[in-house]
């Protein structure tokens, strides 16, 4: 069912600071950064030749991502995300099989503005999962 791997995602606790090791650190390509007022992150994407690095750091008050970043306060893997074909044929399997859906069960719009759904990652050997509609 899982497809490319659309991107891993890293809370860091200073955004300019993540940003800049990357570039000139690692020599990477590192983008603008992006304010996703909705999702309560903001982000700088790292392209790679074949996948992105999301670099995350909490926004506003009610960001999902605050209190992972009280518990890792030197930043840590935030979750990954693999590609579907269609994102609610990839919910109903997942349904057949046990697997539970966070939120509500229902995909929703992604920091993207395409479907995705995230998995609990004690199902998922300590790792939290998206689903991203390609
Ligand atoms: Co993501």
């Amino acid at each position: 069912m899982i497809g490319c791997l659309n991107h891993v995602a890293i809370v860091v606790p200073d955004l300019k600071k993540a940003a800049l090791k990357y570039q000139q650190t690692l020599g990477a390509e590192v983008s603008e950064q992006q304010e996703l007022v909705d999702h309560g992150v903001k982000l700088v994407f790292v392209q790679l030749a074949n996948t992105k690095i999301e670099l995350l750091h909490p926004l506003g008050a009610n960001s999902p991502i605050s209190s992972f970043l009280e518990k890792n306060p030197a930043g840590g893997i935030h979750h990954v995300c693999y590609e579907v074909d269609d994102i609610n044929e990839a919910a109903n399997i997942l349904k057949d099989k046990g697997a539970k859906i966070l939120g509500d069960g229902e995909p929703k719009i992604g920091a993207h503005g395409k479907p995705v759904l995230f998995l609990h990652p004690k199902e998922f050997f300590g790792t939290l999962i998206e689903l991203e509609q390609r």
